[in-house]
């Protein structure tokens, strides 16, 4: 085929030693929130304001299509927004398609949002979110009396949604690890007649449900015996526009945090990072790795627990990830397995299936990762072992397959590898991270644009 003359064009970079990195991150808005944000308010009545909200191609997308689906979208200020919503069952039909981009939460939640009105709506997003699996939250939401038409058994996009016009309460158990499924049930749920009841055997990030709080939904939450926990929602209760204050994502904090860590001589400050502990599996590895970092200043912001973190060069050891933080740090894989290259000893991480299905196959994107850069290490379809060595060759040139951790992650391997690292695109960190680049820079790290 001759090549796409309006195919984006790929962005590589290259990352060389970094002398030491100083300074203060300010790193953007959480993503997960950010997304909540945006699609809660539109399905709320009034006008909800957020701060802090991630201004990221991901959450841009999601913004784009809660405006196409009728609610008011305004833009004030850097990251500062305000949503005048539909209500519920108040969605209408968009013009065209809602392009997702590259973002798996965005899409599937309004799946999610969409379930229970009566509108027809379809979903597409770039090649990278066109090749994950679908069924896994539209299954689900068919309980509901939701239809579809999708591509193939994993319900790939393009895909169009039915909402159902009278939907009634269900009861499901999420056998997957994801927020996202459990998330978009739960949206669903908001608009059907009686009291639904998810429940999840692996406890996954309980952004939705807090903030649902916020916005006077009815909702409980029941510890099951034996793990786990069941979330009930009571249908047409309406929910009521809010405030929202978004901290800052501590899984973009993970980059210039891992990065310290591993580059002689620095030391660095993380202001008023998320740290709800449903996300803070990284920072409890690498603690145990003997990692330094502080956290200081606990608060609450935005009913959320919040922290500065102050984090030194460190000389890490190998230690074992249990199966059951996976979804804590779902997400940090790859960057754990950056600074696992440079710690002695083995770093073994266990329940990595999730990782199979993220914007790309990560498990196996991190071990070619690791090859292109003389790291030795084992993998399995759902673990991975890095045999480190104190210190990594690097040289090698990485592909990105459209993920934007990926990307992050071997660049930061480049900033303490005795050669430097080449990434094949970088055009995807804006999907969640846009200012990483700039940060980073402004911390003493180099990149080279690669001809
Ligand atoms: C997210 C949940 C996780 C995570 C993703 C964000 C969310 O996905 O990987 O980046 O905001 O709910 P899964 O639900 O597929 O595990």
């Amino acid at each position: 085929m001759p090549p796409d003359p309006d195919a984006p064009k790929s962005q590589p970079l290259r990352a060389g030693s970094a002398p030491s990195l100083r300074g203060t991150a300010w790193v953007p808005g959480d993503k997960s929130i950010s997304q909540r944000a945006l699609i809660l308010a539109g399905m709320a009545e009034g006008e909800s304001r957020i701060t802090g909200l991630l201004e990221s191609e991901d959450v841009l997308n999601s913004a784009g299509a809660v405006a196409s689906l009728g609610a008011a979208v305004n833009r004030d200020n850097e990251g500062m927004w305000r949503v005048t919503g539909v209500g519920l069952g108040g969605w209408r039909a968009p013009p065209s398609a809602l392009d997702f981009g590259n973002s798996g939460t965005g899409s599937r939640l309004m799946m999610g949002a969409v379930a229970t009105t009566q509108v027809t709506v379809s979903f597409t997003g770039d090649a990278s979110l066109r090749s994950r699996p679908m069924a896994r939250v539209l299954d689900p939401l068919t309980r509901f009396g939701m239809r579809y038409e999708a591509q193939g058994p994993k319900a790939l996009m393009p895909l169009t949604v039915t909402g159902a016009a009278n939907a009634r309460a269900i009861t499901c158990d999420v056998t997957v690890a994801s927020a996202q499924v459990k998330s978009a049930l739960l949206l669903a749920a908001l608009n059907a007649k009686g009291e639904s009841r998810i429940s999840q055997k692996m406890l996954t990030r309980d952004h939705s449900e807090k903030m649902l709080k916020g916005f006077g939904a009815e909702i409980s939450v029941e510890k099951l015996k034996g793990g786990g926990e069941s979330v009930h929602v009571t249908g047409k209760v309406a929910l009521r526009a809010t405030q929202i204050e978004v901290p800052r994502d501590p899984s973009s904090a993970a980059f210039p945090l891992a990065a310290a860590l591993i580059v002689p001589g620095s030391e660095i400050t993380l202001p008023a990072i998320l740290l709800n502990p449903r996300r803070t599996g990284l920072i409890e590895t690498l603690l145990e790795m003997g990692a330094s970092i502080r956290v200081t200043n606990r608060r609450v912001s935005g009913g959320e627990e919040i922290g500065d973190l102050v984090v030194a060069h460190s000389s890490l050891k190998g230690v074992r990830v249990p199966k059951e933080r996976a979804p804590s740090m779902i997400d940090e894989y790859p960057i754990l397995a950056v600074a696992a290259s440079f710690a002695e000893g083995n770093t073994e991480m266990h329940g990595l299936e999730e990782l199979r299905v993220k914007e790309s196959d990560r498990l196996a994107a991190i071990a070619d990762g690791l090859e292109a850069n003389d790291v030795t290490f084992r993998v399995t379809q759902d673990s991975l072992t890095v045999h480190g060595k104190g210190k990594v060759r690097g040289g090698g040139a990485v592909a990105t397959h459209l993920d934007h951790r990926i990307a992050m992650s071997f660049l930061t391997m480049g900033l303490a590898s005795e050669k430097p690292v080449t990434v094949d695109d970088t055009a995807m960190i804006a999907t969640s991270f846009p200012t990483y680049l700039d940060l980073m820079r402004s911390l003493g790290a180099v990149f080279d644009q690669v001809a």
